[in-house]
């Protein structure tokens, strides 16, 4: 068997968390593989909406297998109330929750680090999530982090040490903090994690994928977010693309299988960063309240424009895409005519490879296409969808040359339609 994978293909906040859990009754294991807290995945059935961060959005589809991959940075204070809230709404995790021994931990110092670095680059602030993803990766690269597995062996010692050498820093950077209650706290999730199955992740994997199990690798943020083809340096500390995928998990890039490629009818950007199609009008201001774009984590408005087919059309190359899927189809419902950016304009020249830098002098080209004004909610089926939908829906696939398979027409889990029709 091989592993199929989930990517964003925008800038995140895509819908990734709702699609994982509509896919999840056809896999045996649900795994995410990079990223931490950072992330905002939003589930919504049954009248209920969670938020999860840190455990995979299979963990709502009774019966399924769902871990923490090597790949992710996981704060075990905020572990620890994602814990708690879904068991207090009734879901018991323990069973079904595996955590890798490979992952590392955010220490409580590297939220400050994370606050830290933010306020000493003033006007070019990332605008992070402020959760210590940045820091807690340039740990794990420079060789200096902690790991689930630690906690099995001199723990006190490894943690002693670290938080040491971070409170120099932080003491160098004249950077002034208290955190003691932030330690008490992630002490605290510390009792949590170990309630949980800690494994050899990438061997469970290998081995499921060998007894023929199906797994669902999930992605956080999205592909103009990873640290190596993203809008660097506006970018998340991670691989988010499908490479990640293997190194986030143990996996070899051949037992890679589909890739879902997941973006908006249109276009969002939390923080700082280039957005060529963003719109600071009234448009822009329609597709914010009606798409509810206001952040998950942070509730930061988020910011709006059209979609970007240049974009996608990169994210697409680089994360191998095989199916589509596109989100928030709803929110254009209400629109005369809706644009779509098929190349940039630079310095006078018509562009349409994502270029290296982003900056004003980099203009997007539109070709207007005409709105449906029809509601998508209540659809069920793609033969009930109208005329200029389904335009808008072959004008995308012909562009970007992968079919849109699903379709989502409203955040709840039957708000979902599946296309069978070849176009
Ligand atoms: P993720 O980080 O990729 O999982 O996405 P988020 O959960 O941060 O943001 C997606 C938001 O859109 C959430 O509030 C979802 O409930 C909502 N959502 C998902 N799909 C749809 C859809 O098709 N239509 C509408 N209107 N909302 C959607
Ligand atoms: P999901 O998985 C949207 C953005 C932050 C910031 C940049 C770096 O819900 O799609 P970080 O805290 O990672 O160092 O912040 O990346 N960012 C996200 N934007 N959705 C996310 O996750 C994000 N995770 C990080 O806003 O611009
Ligand atoms: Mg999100």
């Amino acid at each position: 068997m091989k592993v199929d994978t989930l990517l964003g293909l925008q800038w995140g906040d895509e819908g990734k968390g709702k699609i994982v859990d509509v896919l999840t009754p056809d896999y045996d294991i649900v795994a995410r593989f990079q990223g931490g807290p950072n992330a905002g995945h939003t589930l919504e059935f049954e009248g209920q909406k969670y938020v999860l961060r840190s455990i995979p959005s299979g963990i709502f589809q009774g019966g399924k297998i769902n871990i923490i991959g090597n790949g992710v940075v996981l704060d075990p204070a905020l572990f620890k109330a994602e814990v708690e809230a879904l068991e207090a709404s009734g879901h018991n995790l323990s069973d079904r929750l595996y955590i890798s021994r490979k992952a590392h931990l955010i220490l409580p110092t590297h939220r400050l680090l994370d606050q830290a670095y933010e306020s000493q680059k003033g006007c070019d602030k990332i605008g992070t999530t402020g959760k210590g993803i940045g820091p807690a990766y340039t740990d794990k690269i420079g060789r200096n982090g902690l790991r689930i597995g630690d906690l099995e062996y001199n723990f006190t010692e490894k943690y002693t040490c670290a938080i040491a050498r971070h409170k120099e820093i932080l003491r160098q950077m004249n950077f002034e903090y208290d955190v003691a209650d932030l330690e008490k706290e992630w002490l605290a999730g510390i009792e949590t994690i170990k309630r949980f199955r800690l494994i050899d992740s990438d061997h469970f994997i290998n081995k499921a994928l060998s007894e023929g199990k199906k797994i669902l690798a999930e992605g956080a943020q999205g592909t103009m977010l990873d640290i190596d083809f993203g809008s660097y340096p506006f970018v998340t500390s991670s691989n988010t693309i499908c490479a990640g995928a293997c190194t986030g998990l143990g996996v070899a890039p051949a037992k890679i299988g589909e890739v879902y490629g997941i973006f908006k009818a249109y276009c969002t950007r939390v923080g700082s960063g280039p957005f060529p199609t963003e719109l600071f009008d009234e448009t822009g201001q329609k597709i914010r309240d009606l798409g509810c774009e206001y952040g998950s984590v942070t509730g930061r408005p988020r910011r709006c424009g059209w979609i970007d087919l240049v974009a996608l059309r990169y994210a697409i190359m680089i994360d191998g895409v095989t199916q589509l899927i596109m989100m928030k189809s709803d929110v254009m419902d209400d629109f005369e005519t809706i644009k779509a950016c098929v190349a940039y304009e630079i310095n006078g020249k018509e562009v349409e490879d994502f270029p290296f830098e982003i900056n004003e002098s980099v203009k997007p080209l539109y070709v207007e296409l005409s709105g449906w004004k029809t509601d998508l909610t209540k659809m069920q089926s793609e033969d009930e969808f109208p005329e200029e939908f389904n335009a808008y829906l072959s004008f995308i696939e012909e562009t970007l040359g992968v079919n849109i398979k699903i379709v989502s027409v409203g955040p709840d889990r039957e708000q979902t339609i599946v296309r069978y029709a070849e176009s």
